[in-house]
């Protein structure tokens, strides 16, 4: 049997997309017991934005496709798959055919990825896996969320943390391959730490003597976190996750030019760099802006980071998602830019 010829892959091109209304901390302190000095100094966050009445999770993510595809001089029928990473879709069957049908990639194949604020790393993960095996050449991984819809709003532990937006990327098959390494985790037994539950609810059925059960009224629940528990998971986990993705490929934290994880918490980002030997000036960071978009955030990231010029051809970025499931991945890219 002839051995499978392995193709490369690069990251073409990013665009993001962040919603109008902006909440800042002052104003969450008039209708929280909760006050900027407090998020700040606990967070880094210092605002954030969300959906507004009449925008979608699709909206977002169209807008931040669009500029993917632009920024990489393609047209939206040269893509050949659409991964939508989401826990906010706005359909439980998944949203990425509603992309689709948006941008007008006819000929793209399109489905969702869910694993929260991992969803993008992992999706990113899997594209990689079509290229290298030669199914496809352009594939579109959008990151997007809308926590804004999930959180509770009276609950000052978990709703100061959380915004909306969306972030794209474009993998394309390269003759180098710029996807260094990568590794990908779960931990099921901690599900409960970061959930946003489905209350089932039954009907009484008087007339069959209760034999049929008949859903009635089922919802999710608010999201709900144990949030000293998902710290000490982040900063436990994220490190040791990274120092694998680099002893796979005999590599070590000095090599690292950009150190990009999930923007949850700038405490979080410091910790993990500390551990790895990476100074904090190595940190691609934006939560003060955004606070968690969750799947977005990585792509959101990676974007403004490329235009403000402060990532090069060639540099080595660490990247890292975490989050709810609990999921946690990371990976090991070499930037390349298009002569
Ligand atoms: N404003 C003011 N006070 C608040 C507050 C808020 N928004 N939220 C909590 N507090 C209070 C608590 O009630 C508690 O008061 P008490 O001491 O009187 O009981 C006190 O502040 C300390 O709360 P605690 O939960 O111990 O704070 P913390 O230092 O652990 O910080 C988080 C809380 C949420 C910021 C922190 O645990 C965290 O970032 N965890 C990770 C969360 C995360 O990133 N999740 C997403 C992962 S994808």
């Amino acid at each position: 049997m002839t051995p499978l010829k392995m193709h490369g892959s690069h990251i073409l091109s990013t665009g993001s997309a962040i919603p109008d209304i902006c909440i800042d901390n002052d104003l969450l302190g008039t209708i929280l017991d909760t006050s900027d000095s407090w998020i700040s100094t606990r967070t880094g966050i210092k605002e954030r934005n969300i959906l507004g009445r009449d925008q979608s999770i699709i909206d977002l993510a169209t807008i931040a496709s669009k500029k993917a595809l632009t920024k990489g001089l393609l047209q939206a029928e040269d893509l050949d798959l659409i991964i939508f990473a989401t826990s906010t879709s706005n359909d439980l069957f998944g949203s990425a055919s509603q992309l689709q049908h948006a941008l007008g990639a006819k000929q793209a194949a399109a489905f969702d990825i869910t694993a929260a604020c991992s969803g993008f790393v992992i999706s990113l993960i899997i594209a990689h896996q079509f290229i290298q095996t030669n199914v496809y050449n352009n594939i579109l991984i959008v990151g997007a969320d809308t926590l804004s819809q999930w959180v509770d709003w009276s609950d000052r532990t978990t709703c100061i943390l959380f915004g909306d937006g969306a972030g794209a990327a474009i993998l394309q098959k390269n003759q180098d391959n710029d996807i260094l390494s990568f590794e990908i985790n779960t931990d099921g037994s901690e599900a409960h730490q970061l959930c946003i539950n489905h209350k089932r609810n039954f009907q009484q059925d008087t007339k069959h003597n209760n034999l049929i059960n008949i859903p009635s009224n089922n919802y999710y629940q608010h999201l709900r976190m144990n949030g000293k528990e998902v710290y000490k998971f982040a900063v436990s986990k994220v490190p040791e996750s990274i120092g694998k993705c680099l002893k796979q490929i005999s590599m070590n934290s000095k090599d690292i030019t950009w150190l990009l994880l999930h923007q949850a918490n700038q405490r979080i980002l410091e910790t993990v760099a500390n551990k790895l030997n990476i100074p904090v000036e190595k940190i691609l960071s934006n939560i003060q802006f955004y606070g968690n978009t969750s799947a977005a955030s990585i792509p959101i990231a990676l974007d403004e980071a490329f235009d403000a010029g402060h990532i090069c051809h060639k540099d080595i970025i660490a990247i890292a998602g975490f989050g709810a499931g609990l999921t946690w991945g990371s990976m090991i890219i070499k930037w390349h830019i298009n002569e």
